[in-house]
């Protein structure tokens, strides 16, 4: 019988796990299909009804939901609970069972590159869902400090709380104060340039001895992509988070190594 999966959230429309989960299972030859399914704001309880229904074998959660799903789950890896959020879920026999892929997949392109974190200085821009899964792996691979500076500052300081939480000193600072030179990673973990704005921090002085990361794959090269390449950083590109976290939840449903390259080629298509 064919498996279903799905991702769900709200607006879903323009998500690529579609393609990206297809992709893999033409490649490997699965019968297998993944479909996206938009339930909105305040109906998660009814659409994951639905999906216990259909027998569904696994699922994708996005933007509104990550926090919120974790109410109607019958079991959480210890990711799911120190994040607070779970973005992959699987049927395993009935229940429900969150995983929480976006920490391992962030953290994947910097190993990638063998670049080390442990003792090092971090400066997340974001104070919102993605922002947590990172911070909680910045803790994990032992950073020296993490900086938060967002828009609402309240929101930076929660998040600080939480990063201190997990043993690794933190602030909160807002946008107009934040100096990059004092970091080695400059995340950007808001949704500033997914329509091309500019990046909200002053980022002249980024340099060669940067990592600049943005999560942001659409547009690949967002204005913080394109000055911090103009200025010899580092650069790590979203979709390569896209693909690690999709890669770890595909292995996590199918108990199999994901056909990255597959993945890749229809992803990088898709741009
Ligand atoms: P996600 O789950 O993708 O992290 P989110 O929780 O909505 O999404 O968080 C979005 C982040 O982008 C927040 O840090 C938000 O700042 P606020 O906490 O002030 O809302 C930030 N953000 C969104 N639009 C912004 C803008 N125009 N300028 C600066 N920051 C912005």
């Amino acid at each position: 019988m064919t498996r279903t999966f799905a991702v769900i959230g709200d607006p879903i429309d323009h998500s690529l796990s579609p393609n990206i989960h297809n992709a893999a299972f033409k490649a490997l030859n699965l019968d297998c299909t993944y479909i996206a399914y938009k339930i909105p704001k305040g109906e998660l309880k009814e659409g994951i009804e639905s999906l216990r229904k259909i027998k569904i074998s696994g699922f994708n959660v996005t933007i509104p939901h990550k926090v919120e799903v974790i109410k109607y789950l019958d079991e959480l890896s210890e990711e799911c609970k120190i994040i607070g959020a779970s973005n992959t879920v699987s049927n395993e026999n009935g229940k429900f069972i969150g995983y929480n892929t976006d920490m391992d997949g962030f953290l994947e392109p910097i190993k990638n590159r063998n670049i080390g974190i442990s003792g090092e200085s971090v400066l997340i821009i974001g104070a919102g869902g993605a922002a947590r899964a990172i911070i909680a792996g910045f803790a994990k691979q032992k950073a020296s400090k993490i900086t938060i500076t967002n828009r609402t500052l309240e929101n930076a300081q929660e998040l600080a709380r939480f990063a201190s939480n997990l043993g690794i000193k933190s602030e909160s600072i807002t946008l107009q104060e934040t100096d990059v030179s004092k970091y080695k990673f400059i995340i950007n973990a808001t949704s500033v340039g997914l329509k091309g704005e500019q990046c909200p921090i002053p980022i002249k002085a980024i340099n060669a001895n940067h990592v600049v990361y943005d999560i942001i794959y659409m547009p690949m090269n967002t204005d913080l992509i394109q000055q911090s390449k103009k200025n010899s950083a580092t650069i790590i590109y979203g979709y390569e988070m896209l693909l690690a976290q999709a890669a770890l939840a595909f292995k996590i449903w199918h108990n199999l190594q994901a056909p990255y390259e597959a993945m890749k080629k229809v992803l990088l298509g898709g741009f």
